[in-house]
């Protein structure tokens, strides 16, 4: 696994903000570089190698937008984040194709180091040799959806209240209905019509999370792969997500985490919509082995591609600055033991709900010990519970009324 400190590259066109930079990473575990003006970035991209570039926009000569698209063709394992004072609504939606983060001017150096520290995640725990192999075959990783970056962008303001935030979704009309769509497939109580009722019912980070995963199975382009459905993995994601939701209630009683857990759900299998889209070929032999040589899907695409679908998922949520808990959940969700735990957390949680969503759909074979052998669940002392969360999850099955 690769250890070596994150190599960051701060481009900016004025000296005064590079020192004051200078100054704020001085204590910072990373090995950073300074540019002055896109030129000297693009000068010292070619020379040596970086992992993330924090850029302004306002610059002359090479603008931050230009630097930022020249980075997504020429280098596009390089993560990119604006740094800027001007982020107009404009400007969110002109540059949110070729961004993965913003960070307004001023920023405090807390604020700076975590945000850079959220995607150190990738460099502390994911195989980084082999994602930038995988990702040098696959040009850029998708981008955020514009609705997306906008929430973001304004989440701060106290002013932006829950309403403004599903008008803000309502806007686009295909998003809109795609996202109704997806959340109507389990079928509710009675149909959600709206966004302003979907956010009311699920709350806005389960909403944003679908907007997301959304945007991602729109934006692929899958070639028929056999044992492969667009259609069966976003229901696999949405019932894992009210299953996780659900095993989280019982355990804590805690609606926030719950929250996050149907979160998690929703965005645990999004790497499968990548590696399908990026290497069919390969994929179709992944999942014929899958469905007929009994071996767990984890481990054959790590075999035939070189990373799993739960890495590259985890590391494109790093990217668009995940918390750590929603990370470790979807990066580890075939193979909890590789990350040491004592107790019941968001990755439990998705780990036994995707299990159980793949055992009453019988839609995918789950090629790995059962839920009552799980070395996993016994390290961490919910072995007992299994029968409890299989029984009331199965309730939910049953009591779904499957839309297609
Ligand atoms: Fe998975
Ligand atoms: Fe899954």
């Amino acid at each position: 696994m690769d250890k070596r400190p994150m190599k960051i590259l701060f481009v900016d066109d004025s000296p005064e903000i590079l020192t004051s930079l200078e100054r704020m990473m001085k204590k910072s575990p990373w090995k950073v570089a300074f540019a002055e003006g896109g030129m000297a970035a693009l000068d010292m991209l070619e020379e040596s190698h970086f992992d993330v570039v924090v850029t302004d926009l306002n610059m002359p000569e090479v603008s931050g937008i230009k630097l930022l698209k020249i980075i997504e063709k020429e280098f596009p394992h390089l993560i990119r984040i604006i740094y800027s004072g001007n982020l107009s609504k404009e400007s969110v939606r002109e540059v949110a194709a070729y961004t993965h983060r913003f960070i307004a001017k001023p920023c405090s150096m807390e604020k700076m180091i975590l945000t850079i520290e959220n995607t150190s995640f990738i460099y502390n725990t994911l195989d980084n040799d082999a994602i930038r192999k995988v990702l040098t075959n696959t040009g850029s990783l998708p981008s955020l959806p514009r609705i997306y970056t906008e929430l973001m962008a304004n989440i701060e303001n106290p002013e932006f209240s829950l309403k403004d935030a599903a008008h803000l979704i309502g806007s686009d009309v295909g998003m809109t209905v795609n996202i109704l769509k997806q959340i109507n497939l389990l079928g509710h109580a009675k149909d959600i019509t709206s966004i302003d009722q979907a956010v009311s019912l699920l709350g806005l980070d389960s909403i944003n999370a679908i907007t997301l995963s959304t945007h991602i199975f729109n934006s692929a382009v899958i070639s028929n792969i056999a044992n492969f459905s667009s259609e069966q993995l976003t229901l696999h994601s949405m019932l894992t997500a009210r299953f996780a939701q659900e095993i989280t209630l019982i355990e804590t009683d805690n609606r926030k985490l719950a929250e996050s857990a149907y979160v998690a759900g929703v965005l645990h299998d999004l790497g499968i919509i990548l590696l399908a889209s990026n290497f069919p070929t390969k994929y179709e032999a992944v999942l014929e082995r899958v469905f007929n040589a009994a071996r767990p899907i984890a481990d054959v695409e790590h075999n035939l591609i070189g990373i799993s679908h739960s890495e590259i998922g985890a590391y494109l949520l790093a990217l668009w600055g995940f918390p750590k808990e929603i990370l470790s959940a979807v990066a580890f969700h075939e193979n909890p033991m590789n990350q040491p735990a004592e107790s019941f957390s968001l990755l439990t949680a998705v780990y036994a709900g995707s299990y159980l969503a793949h055992q009453f759909e019988k839609d995918h074979p789950n090629n790995v010990e059962s839920l009552e052998n799980s070395k996993y669940l016994e390290q961490i002392g919910s072995n007992c519970r299994i029968k409890f969360w299989e029984s009331r999850c199965e309730e939910i099955h049953k009591s779904i009324s499957k839309k297609a």
